[in-house]
């Protein structure tokens, strides 16, 4: 029953035994990017008739739901080990409520679906609650491309007025990541130039447009605050790499921060974490980037740390719950602001369990140095709250529990399998 009653929005008992203080070593690799991955599989309905491999895909459930929304609009898939195949003809632009509303980039099937039948009927997406998440902006880059939006009985239905869809001027009024990668895949078919204003410079939309480029869209300004667009009347088969995941390597890193060990996060792009590693440093870590490795020697934190998320090059607000618990090995106290998504702090009330002392002012928390931890059992809500907890636990010299293992799965491959190869004492109990 004392479990039960912890639980805040699952059924799954499942959880991860953490027996914390061991000193972490050793070299480890993130998989390929969750985020960039989901964005690229839901831009593949413009395969239409040529086939696109994807390599490096993580093994996750979000991947796996959306290979399923992929077969709904009846293209073909073939997934081994971490490839996956997308041929044929897409026939449907109509998603079930079942996959799309469990993953927040299902809505980037409403820019491919679009532009490949002008019409599209998608579940509203789910993903992590991480506060609220409207879809205003989305519908602005639809209704600049002339495409009609209702939203009904949980669904979007949206309808061009005239179709093929022509190239438009789009401003977005914050640089939404998922809004961005509708505004590409509406541009790259539409008749003639599209000018997208005030887009996300994150790295996984450069991924994508280095995907779509090689398929045959003409794209430019990637990276910048404005993306031009020349409409291709077709895309052509390719091979593409999903990048490593930027947010997995940070998660990474904090493992061995907060356990002050050793390690050595390698398979990754560390100016893709700029921030974080900044951060890092100015605490007293040593930490020394080379090639596509970062390596990390934790034995001294002498100073507090103030930061704010931004869109990319900001530190990233996935980060943000990350990077929660270093304020705790800090001497003085520290200080974060999340301007991305202001509610984005239910890791806290978890953290005060183990014994945190953190005060918020709306999107901004002040944490305390604290050396009196103790294990609990806590709960995360969203994928990077359950590594944030693991992560404290990880540091304390005592057992704790973290509950949320779905989401883990959401957004992890093998996460606990990475740490144990790092010395961690950990195993999820099912
Ligand atoms: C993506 C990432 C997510 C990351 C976020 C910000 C995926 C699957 N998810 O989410 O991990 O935390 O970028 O880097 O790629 N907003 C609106 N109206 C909209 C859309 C967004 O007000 O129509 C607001 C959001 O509430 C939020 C901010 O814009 O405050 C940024 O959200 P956005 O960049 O859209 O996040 P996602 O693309 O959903």
């Amino acid at each position: 029953m004392e479990e039960k009653k912890l639980k805040l929005d699952t059924n799954d008992l499942s959880y991860v035994r953490i027996k914390g203080g061991n000193r972490l070593e050793g070299v480890v690799s993130p998989d390929g990017a969750k985020n960039s991955a989901l964005i690229q599989l839901a831009s593949l309905v413009l395969v239409d008739g040529n086939f696109v491999t994807l390599k490096n895909l993580p093994l996750i459930s979000d991947v796996y739901d959306s290979i399923e929304m992929i077969k709904e609009t009846g293209l073909k898939t073939k997934l081994v080990d971490n490839e996956v195949t997308i041929m044929g003809e897409p026939s449907s632009f109509e998603f079930s409520a079942y996959y799309g509303s469990k993953i927040r980039a299902s809505l980037a099937f409403l820019g491919s679906v679009l532009s490949k039948f002008g019409q599209v009927k998608l579940p509203l997406p789910g993903g992590d609650k991480i506060g609220e998440r409207p879809i205003d902006i989305h519908v602005d880059v639809l209704e600049a491309f002339d495409i009609e939006v209702a939203i009904r009985n949980g669904f979007v239905f949206a309808k061009a007025r005239t179709f093929p869809l022509k190239g438009s001027s789009v401003f977005l009024r914050f640089p939404s990541v998922l809004a961005t990668v509708n505004g590409i895949l509406l541009g790259v078919l539409a008749e003639g130039k599209t000018v997208l204003n005030n887009v996300a410079k994150e790295p996984e939309i450069v991924d994508l447009t280095n995907l779509l480029t090689k398929m045959g869209a003409r794209i430019n300004g990637v990276g910048t605050d404005r993306i031009t667009i020349v409409g291709v009347t077709e895309l052509n088969s390719t091979t593409h790499e999903v990048m490593p995941d930027r947010l997995e390597a940070a998660a990474l890193m904090m493992s061995i921060v907060m356990t002050e060990g050793k390690g050595t996060v390698e398979n990754t792009i560390p100016e893709h974490n700029i921030p974080l590693i900044e951060t890092l440093r100015r605490c007293g870590i040593d930490v020394v980037t080379d090639g596509d490795k970062v390596h990390i020697d934790a034995v001294n934190f002498n100073k507090g740390f103030q930061v704010e998320t931004r869109p990319f090059p900001g530190l990233a607000t996935d980060v943000q719950p990350l990077i929660t618990p270093l304020g705790l090995k800090c001497p003085e106290e520290s200080i974060i602001t999340d301007n991305v998504f202001q509610e984005r702090f239910s890791h806290v009330d978890e953290l005060r369990k183990m014994g945190a002392q953190i005060d918020r002012f709306n999107n901004t928390i002040h944490i305390k140095p604290n050396n009196k931890l103790s294990g609990a059992s806590v709960e995360g809500g969203d994928i990077r709250t359950v590594v944030t907890l693991i992560n404290a636990a990880l540091s304390i010299d005592d057992d704790s529990k973290v509950y949320g293992v779905e989401h883990l799965n959401r957004g992890h491959s093998k996460f606990i399998e990475k740490l144990k190869l790092l010395n961690a004492d950990i195993e999820i109990i099912n």
